[in-house]
């Protein structure tokens, strides 16, 4: 299990969705806010992880099956949450998948997939979150899985800088047409965080630049001014801050943790 430390219980009582839940970033979330006294849906397509991160946590956590690419799936996490705690508080639109290849060697079908898990299923989960939290009258928190690709380009990931940028982008537009219900919209935009993501980057582009896996490791950890990859509870940390009224002026924004890498 990874290690937390949850600051006590800002987050009792709250219903929590957070997709992608079950491993990486998304596990180091839902244990956070569990931590915290929230009660969380795991909505993943891994039922196996899903199921076994459920089990460590107790009644505060359940895993549903939940693969955003359907709308209905994630309606499903979202009553599954109602059912238990009486509201949706916070949903968090953490999936999301990469491809390692130069653009000229893509196909549209390539990125039609990606396109569809990384920026519609955001776009699906931050629907069916906002419209459950604009029916209970009480605002409530989307958080959505940018990253620092989707500030800038990076070689060889195309498709998956252009689905990033695009959720920052749905963000800011969802943050201003929901403000009026204290509804807050936020984006995470985190840098090289080590999950079980970066065995699909490693992969791609050890293969690509003649390295080996840990080669390819030692490469990007020294771009990292902080002396080291980030770990999910540096993600899970500010993503559970943001939903805490300390932060309930701060909507539209994205908020990086990078350790000093600039410009991510
Ligand atoms: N790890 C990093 O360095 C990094 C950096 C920037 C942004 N991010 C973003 O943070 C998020 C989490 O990344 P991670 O590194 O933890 O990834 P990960 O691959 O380790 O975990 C992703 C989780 O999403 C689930 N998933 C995949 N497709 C799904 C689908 N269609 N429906 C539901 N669940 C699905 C997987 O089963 C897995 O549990 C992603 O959106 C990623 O793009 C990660």
């Amino acid at each position: 299990m990874l290690k937390t430390s949850g600051a006590g219980d800002q987050h009792r009582g709250k219903g929590v969705v957070v997709t992608g839940g079950a491993k990486g970033i998304g596990l180091g979330i839902v244990q956070r806010f569990v931590a915290e006294g929230a009660f969380v849906v795991i909505a993943d397509i891994d039922m196996d992880a899903a199921r076994l991160a459920a089990a460590e946590l107790g009644d505060s956590a359940v895993a549903v099956h939940t693969d955003v690419r359907d709308e209905a799936a994630l309606q499903n996490a979202v009553d599954v949450t109602v059912a238990r705690t009486g509201q949706l508080d916070v949903m968090v639109n953490n999936a999301g998948v990469i491809a390692v290849a130069p653009l000229i060697e893509t196909e549209a079908d390539q990125w039609v997939r990606l396109l569809d898990i990384n920026v519609v299923g955001v776009a699906m989960g931050s629907k069916v979150g906002a419209k459950q939290m604009i029916s209970q009258g009480v605002g409530g928190c989307i958080v959505n899985a940018s990253s620092g690709g989707g500030r800038h380009g990076v070689a060889n990931v195309s498709q998956y800088c252009a689905s990033k940028a695009a959720i920052i982008m749905l963000s800011q537009s969802l943050s201003q047409e929901v403000a009026q219900h204290k509804i807050r919209v936020n984006c995470y935009t985190p840098g090289h965080i080590m999950t079980p993501l970066w065995e699909d980057i490693i992969a791609g582009m050890g293969d690509k630049l003649g390295r080996t896996r840990d080669e390819t490791l030692q490469a990007f950890a020294e771009t990292i001014p902080w002396g080291r990859f980030g770990t999910p509870e540096d993600v899970a940390g500010t993503v559970s801050w943001l939903c805490t009224p300390d932060a309930e002026y701060i909507s539209g924004q994205c908020i990086a943790m990078n350790g000093a890498e600039l410009p991510w």
